[in-house]
This record gives C-alpha cells, structure tokens and sequence, in this order.
C-alpha cells in the first residue's frame, strides 16, 4: 500500500538522486548522534534506507564505517546506488522486509544498525520482526522517529498525523516507547532515548 505522508515528495536530478526534504532536515543532527554513541569503526546496517541521503551524509561523517544501505522497495535502489557514487565504503543496496519474521537470519553479523522513521508506518507485527531482526543483527542500535509516550503524541502535529496513518490503514501509526522498549528487552537489548528536533525520539540500545 503507498502511503500518503507529509513533505514526502522527492526531486530527481540529474544523477539520479532523490532528495526528500525530511531526509536534509532530519542528517544533520541524527549525524551529530551517531557519532556521539558510536565507537570510530564498523560495519552499520541500515534498514529503510529511502533515498539514500542518509546513507551517504553519515558515512561521509563516519570515515571508520562501513554501510550497508537496504530498503524494502526495490525501486529506492536507484537513487540509493546514486548517492552512493565515489564513496567506496557504501555498500550495493540490499532489497531488505525488515518487516518479515526471520529476515535477519541471513544478515550476519553488523557492529551497529540504524532504522530511521519506519515504525509508524507499519503494524505493531512488522515492527515487532524488525526490532527482534535489529537486535538480532547487532550489538548496537538507533532507531529514529516519531513514538507515543505512554499511550499518547506529543504535539497537535504529531496527533494529526500518527490520525491520517491510522485512517489510511488501522495497523499502523506511531509506536509506544514503552512498548518499543519491552520488545528490545525482550531480544537483550537496554535503551536510552534522546529528544530531536520536531518531538522526534532517538532511540539507541545496548545489550543487557
Ligand atoms: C519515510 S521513508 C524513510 C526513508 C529514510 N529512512 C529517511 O529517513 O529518509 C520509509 C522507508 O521505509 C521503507 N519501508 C517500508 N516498509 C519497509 C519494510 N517492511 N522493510 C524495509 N523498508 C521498508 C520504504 O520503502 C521507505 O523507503
């Protein structure tokens, strides 16, 4: 089903690379983040990687990282290998349904993995596989976006649209921290959170 979001429209250029204005709003201080809580060098995989902004932005802002870019639709593939070009340690997108139960089974092993604003557009079963595939993969995590905090949103814009996901598809809309926190310790995985920009939540994790 193809979802209508908020400022989700994306220019093409030339080279064939997509550019979402969330995706330019969002790099800077997730960036800032990532290295703060990450050590200097690993292999990071990131799911839902969209455009592939993100995957370029932060590994040029983590020259010791190794990337591994996937999204679930194979046409994000294009503009993610574009935004990819010149920088040899990204590697060729993965199609990736971080949605499927078991779908980490085939990954092997990453230092860390990152999943910016995907939860809130899938049902609580799909994100339920993606955390249990995320805390699976790695010893690490950051999981960005928009979450309820004990049962509610935050902000009149956060209502009305965690409101226009649930009328589009019952199943989805904005994850419970709490809940999101049960399931990553129920895979050993401890969280801390951190406040962004626009009520957003950074969620990054570390075994128990
Ligand atoms: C709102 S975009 C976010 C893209 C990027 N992470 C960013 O922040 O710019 C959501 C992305 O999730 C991808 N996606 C949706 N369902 C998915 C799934 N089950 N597994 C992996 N990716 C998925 C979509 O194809 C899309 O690229």
């Amino acid at each position: 089903m193809s979802l209508r979001l908020p400022d989700s429209g994306a220019d093409t250029d030339a080279e064939g690379r997509r550019h979402a204005p969330s995706a330019v709003r969002n790099a800077g201080p997730i960036l800032a983040l990532l290295q703060q809580v990450l050590p200097p060098e690993g292999r990071m995989l990131e799911l839902a990687s969209g455009t592939g902004q993100h995957a370029r932005a932060f590994s040029d802002g983590l020259p010791g990282w190794h990337w591994q870019p996937s999204d679930l639709n194979p046409e994000n593939l294009t503009s993610i290998r574009a935004w990819s070009a010149g920088q040899d340690r990204i590697a060729p997108p993965l199609v990736l349904d971080a949605g499927r139960p078991g779908w980490h089974r085939d990954m092997g092993r990453f230092d860390a993995a990152l999943v910016v604003n995907l939860l809130h557009l899938i049902s609580d079963t799909q994100a339920a596989a993606v955390l249990a595939g995320l805390a699976a993969v790695a010893p690490r995590l950051v999981i960005y976006g928009p979450f309820l905090r004990e049962g509610q949103t935050t902000s009149p814009g956060d209502a009305a649209f965690h409101a226009s996901l649930r009328a589009q598809d019952p199943a989805i809309g904005y994850k419970d921290l709490g809940w999101v926190a049960d399931q990553l310790r129920s895979h050993g995985h401890d969280l801390q959170w951190h406040e962004m920009p626009a009520n957003n939540l950074a969620l990054v994790t570390f075994m128990i």
